[in-house]
């Protein structure tokens, strides 16, 4: 993509405050509370700004920001981390990593729609390789899951369209850049709160204690008004991509 920047933190840390507010509405505020991802989170800027990049169009527009953390993996499905928590937990605990893990790709919204997140995502290959690191793994956060709360990450997270290709928008972009599925994870991010904070992260009451859909949820909501705990696994589905040689 001509007159596309990919501008490091470690490159250019002035971004980071333009990109933020470029971005910051792109996830559902309820996303933004991860138990585990929100102990780690701003370590990745902090320690390891050399993997979190942006996209910066000609005129200095921000065209997306990127998270990506490297890990240790043998190359197993059942050596996969616990989901995005434990990639987030792996990357900083455990040493000798070589493979990077995918963690977000945020398009500003007014510029979706556009293909910038394949470039996002060819920018973040291209990271991997010149990094020595071979393998590219993602726990991709399929968009339109939220349609389908109710289905199961196993069986959603395997339907295809009639051409053949994944059903899910944000797979499909993973896909057509040679990802395959590895395995569905329909315990990969935690979201706990009381019920307040929940009532406020979704505008949503919760009047009693249940199961509940709430708006953009990708499966659903446990509520318990005993305790006053209410608290929410996100599905993600783990897809690998293999970093070819320069
Ligand atoms: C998911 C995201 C990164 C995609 O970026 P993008 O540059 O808009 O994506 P693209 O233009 O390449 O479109 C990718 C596919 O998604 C579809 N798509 C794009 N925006 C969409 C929307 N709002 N709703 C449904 N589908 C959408 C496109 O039609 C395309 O599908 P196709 O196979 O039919 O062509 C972007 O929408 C985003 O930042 N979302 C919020 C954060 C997020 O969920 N990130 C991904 C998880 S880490």
């Amino acid at each position: 993509m001509t007159g596309v920047e990919i501008a490091t933190v470690a490159e250019r840390p002035e971004l980071m405050g333009p990109a933020w507010e470029q971005t910051s509405d792109t996830f559902p505020e309820y996303n933004n509370h991860g138990d585990v991802l929100n102990h780690y989170w701003g370590r990745l800027t902090e320690e390891r700004p050399e993997f979190q990049f942006h996209l910066v169009g000609d005129k200095g527009e921000i065209l997306a920001r990127v998270r990506s953390l490297p890990v240790r993996w043998d190359g197993t499905v059942a050596d996969l981390p616990d989901g995005i928590d434990g990639a987030i937990a792996r990357g900083f605990d455990h040493g000798e990593a070589n493979a990077l893990c995918a963690l977000v790709i945020m398009v500003p919204r007014d510029l979706q729609g556009r293909g910038l997140s394949t470039h996002a995502f060819k920018a973040m290959l291209e990271l991997a390789r010149r990094h020595g690191l071979t393998r590219l793994i993602a726990p991709v956060r399929p968009s339109l899951k939220e349609r389908y709360p109710l289905v199961p990450i196993e069986r959603y997270g395997a339907w295809r369209r009639a051409d053949g290709l994944l059903f899910d928008p944000w797979m499909r972009v993973h896909e057509r850049l040679g990802g395959t599925v590895l395995k569905p994870e329909p315990r990969s991010l935690r979201i706990t709160g009381t019920v307040d904070e929940w009532e406020e992260w979704t505008a949503m009451s919760f009047p009693e204690s249940g199961e509940y859909w709430f708006p953009h949820g990708l499966a659903t909501l446990a509520v318990d008004r005993d305790s006053d705990r209410a608290g929410y696994w996100e599905p993600n589905v783990w897809m690998q991509h293999v970093v070819s040689s320069p």
